[in-house]
């Protein structure tokens, strides 16, 4: 009795094992990454994004913004390109009009002035969430962008207090920025990604 049992235990145990297998291996299944997997590819994102700022602001604000203008759009190709998924800066008030915010991104930058206005402080706020597009389901993240150093009002700040050569280039490389004249605490905008389940 006590054999038979054990065998019973044993055959379940090895189904169980190739059942796993199987669903393991299946091609293509679509998985969609973890909240955690979005919060890292921000994180490096916009360490990456940092560090090259901090590092041309040696040279002063003017070279600096030179050089950020150049970068920011190849970035978000590179990163869209190692990750499988669509990253981008997005605003309410953009500099670059390639920051415009869509629907859904509009939606939640407005949540976000909402909770601000209430009191929330947004440095941990992240939002993921599936929406469906035609037939398939689309994975979106969004994470808050607050200006919280006064480094980011050498070129965001109030228009009196930017470098005149750096406001000139900001007017012809930007004619429509909408990106100046902020405060500290100000929502700037936020880290926005898509993920695909066919890529
Ligand atoms: C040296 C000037 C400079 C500094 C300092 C700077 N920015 Fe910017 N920022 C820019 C420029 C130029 C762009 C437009 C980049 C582009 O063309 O893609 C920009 C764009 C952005 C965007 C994308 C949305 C948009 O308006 O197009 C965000 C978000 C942003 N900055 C946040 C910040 C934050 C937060 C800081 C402080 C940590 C900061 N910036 C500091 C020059 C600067």
């Amino acid at each position: 009795m006590q054999r038979s049992h054990r065998s019973w235990i044993w055959i379940v145990l090895a189904l169980f094992a190739v059942w796993q297998l199987w669903t393991i291996q299946q091609p293509g299944a679509p998985v969609p990454p973890q909240r955690q997997w979005f919060q890292q590819v921000t994180k490096e994102y916009l360490s990456t994004l940092k560090r090259t700022l901090l590092r041309h602001l040696g040279r002063g604000a003017v070279e600096a913004v030179k050089v950020c203008s150049d970068t920011a759009q190849l970035l978000n190709q590179h990163f869209s390109q190692r990750y499988g998924i669509q990253i981008r800066r997005v605003s309410l008030r953009p500099r670059n009009p390639a920051d415009t915010a869509d629907a859904f991104e509009h939606r939640w930058l407005q949540q976000f002035e909402q909770m601000k206005a209430r009191g929330v402080r947004l440095d941990t706020v992240t939002v993921l969430q599936a929406v469906a597009e035609g037939a398939d389901t689309v994975y979106r993240f969004l994470k808050p962008i607050v200006i919280n150093t006064a480094v980011c009002l050498q070129c965001h700040g109030p228009e009196e207090d930017l470098e005149p050569q750096l406001l000139a280039f900001l007017k012809r490389k930007y004619p429509n920025d909408q990106a100046r004249n902020h405060q500290l605490g100000d929502i700037r905008g936020a880290v926005s990604i898509v993920w695909k389940s066919d890529r």
